[in-house]
């Protein structure tokens, strides 16, 4: 298993298949992009396959979730999940996409035997969208969405995250089109993980403000967290239900004590925290040759060392908080 020294499980796993993007998210990258890995340091999909073998039949791991970037752009990508799905034990398979691109794959990714998605939408503006992502795809993105709910990828579930100035009006308005379109809707609080350096705490919005906004309109009762306790996001029924909406309030309600996340990077590193400043490098035990050569064995156990040296928390609450040298793109959500 993947245990730390506060007695915390990691049976979930994040992988990041490509840190690229066709979208320039405002609270993410800057306009002209980022310096992308180097082809030959991502991992390839053979070694992405390997690493997911060993973490589920040897760490115990029962959900993998594949992130990026923008994991469509990974031209691999329905052949990996063909192949994460036939392991046994068979993990849970989900993916978190921008959605554009999706109309097209949603059906033979489903196929593939992947079970959910997370698509992200922070506005139902197409003008706001095109500020906020600096690409004018909102038409691209509800139509990835409702493949997806066609091609039974669900519950779809929706992640927004409001920005001062730009979408914070909006949050009941994206309430009732999730509703209306059976979508379950999670708002992230901002986190700081962008790029550019330029979060800042004074003019986040809040799971407190969110909630304020959203009950001028709806009426919320309190569920409790997601099903399987540790999930980041409390939810709430919306009106009685059945419908739900969602807050990951990572930055004023962390939720680190829960935490059961193990997470790996497109180039092969492991990651235990997305606030890590530290990593421990797989790729080179993947790539080491002849005598060298590392066995599952080897690898679940320089991961298992990985985790043993998880951090209690974010880190976030402390004033010599650092934020990670790796935005979030390269991290995966
Ligand atoms: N803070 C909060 N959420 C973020 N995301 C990307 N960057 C940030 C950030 N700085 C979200 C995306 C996507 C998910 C992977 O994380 O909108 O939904
Ligand atoms: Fe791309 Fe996601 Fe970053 Fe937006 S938040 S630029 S969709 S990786």
């Amino acid at each position: 298993m993947l245990i730390d020294t506060y007695g915390r499980v990691a049976t979930d796993l994040r992988v990041s298949l490509t840190d690229r993007c066709n979208l320039r998210c405002t609270y993410c990258m800057p306009e002209e992009g980022l310096q992308w890995l180097a082809k030959p340091d991502l991992l390839t999909d053979d070694e992405i396959v390997r690493l997911v073998r060993i973490a589920v039949t040897r760490l115990g791991v029962e959900e993998v979730r594949f992130t990026g970037g923008e994991p469509l752009l990974r031209p691999g990508l329905v052949s990996i999940i063909e192949r994460c799905a036939a392991l046994e034990p068979r993990p849970r398979l989900s993916l978190t996409t921008n959605g554009i691109g999706l109309k097209r794959t949603a059906r033979a990714l489903k196929d593939a035997g992947l079970d959910r998605v997370n698509v992200s939408l922070d506005t139902l503006r197409p003008d706001v969208f095109k500020t906020l992502t600096r690409r004018d795809r909102h038409r691209d993105v509800l139509e990835g969405l409702e493949a997806a709910r066609a091609a039974g990828l669900t519950p779809v579930k929706v992640n927004t995250v409001l920005m001062p100035g730009l979408n914070d009006d909006e949050a009941p308005d994206l309430l009732a089109w999730a509703v209306e379109n059976d979508y379950e809707l999670r708002f992230i609080e901002q986190m700081p993980l962008d790029a550019q350096h330029g979060w800042k705490r004074e003019g986040m919005i809040t799971a407190g403000d969110i909630l304020a906004s959203l009950r001028t309109r709806f009426d919320l009762t309190a569920e409790g967290t997601d099903e399987r306790g540790s999930a980041p996001a409390e939810r709430w029924l919306v009106d009685g239900g059945p419908h739900r909406v969602g807050v990951i309030a990572s930055v004023t309600r962390p939720f680190c004590s829960a935490c059961d996340r193990t997470r790996l990077t497109a180039d092969g590193q492991v990651r235990t925290c997305l606030f890590a400043t530290e990593e421990t490098d797989l790729r080179a035990a993947l790539r080491a040759e002849g005598d060298a050569a590392a066995t599952d064995d080897e690898i679940a156990r320089i991961w298992k060392r990985a985790m043993w040296g998880k951090k209690a928390g974010s880190g976030l609450d402390d004033p010599a908080f650092l934020q990670p040298a790796r935005p979030m793109s390269a991290i995966g959500g």
